[in-house]
């Protein structure tokens, strides 16, 4: 049993979340707004979850889960996640986040800047080209034919393992875009961002990618 730290309670973190308990671990999930905030969700959610601070989520968590808007990434804790796996589901929508000028310019990527605030943590792309609404509705069985995948990237090995088996539970191939340096690949606009794809047509759409657009 994994405990998922889960920092945002949105839309995907709620799913990630029924994901993660649906495999049988424990779940502590925070939002901006404190732990009382949450009361609704943790009754649906049932014993093995609770509500936290974002610090005393990251404090609790085997693996992390940052699903905030990405201007707010700056205010994930830094020391509770150390040496831990991090998944990274945020997108960049300047609209929303305001101009950060090295994503505009290509220079970055979204979960570069995530592993730059936590260095010491292993940050891994997940659930992040997925409506969110879908995670719980899209999956089947390992095997089935034209089984939808979901891309991850990360610079370690172990993370992209972690992400692969817990794709797997939850009913999705894994296609690895590589380091985070190449995630941009499945970034907000590329063409495998929020398309149902096999695992082969993710790999294709990975390599259509063109950094500027
Ligand atoms: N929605 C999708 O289908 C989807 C799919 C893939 C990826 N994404 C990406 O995933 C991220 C989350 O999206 P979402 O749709 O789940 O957003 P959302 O529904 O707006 O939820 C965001 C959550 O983050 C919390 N939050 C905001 N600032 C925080 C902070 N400083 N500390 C702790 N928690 C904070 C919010 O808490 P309060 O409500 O208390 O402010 C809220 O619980 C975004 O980057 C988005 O682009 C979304």
């Amino acid at each position: 049993m994994t405990t998922f730290g889960i920092i945002g309670a949105g839309n995907i973190g709620r799913q990630v979340a029924r994901v993660a308990l649906a495999q049988g671990n424990e779940v502590v999930i925070a939002n901006s707004r404190g732990p009382e905030t949450l009361a609704d969700l943790i009754e649906e959610l049932g014993p093995k979850a609770r509500a936290a601070t974002a610090e005393e989520a990251a404090a609790a968590a085997d693996v992390a889960v940052v699903a905030v808007p990405l201007k707010a990434y700056r205010d994930v804790p830094v020391d509770p996640l150390a040496g831990k796996i991090v998944l990274d589901a945020n997108n960049y929508y300047w609209e929303r986040d305001g101009h950060i000028e090295a994503l505009d310019r290509g220079e970055e990527t979204t979960s570069g800047l995530l592993q730059k605030h936590l260095p010491t943590s292993q940050v891994v792309k997940a659930f992040n080209h997925i409506v969110a609404a879908t995670i719980t509705t899209d999956g089947s069985p390992a095997g089935t034919a034209n089984r939808r995948a979901l891309a991850t990237a990360s610079d370690y090995p172990e993370a992209v393992e972690f992400v692969t088996a817990f794709y797997d539970a939850a009913g999705f191939d894994t296609v690895s875009a590589g380091p985070l340096s190449e995630s941009w690949r499945v970034e907000r606009d590329r063409p495998a961002y929020v398309v149902r794809q096999n695992a082969e047509e993710l790999r294709a759409n990975l390599a259509l990618a063109q950094r500027v657009i």
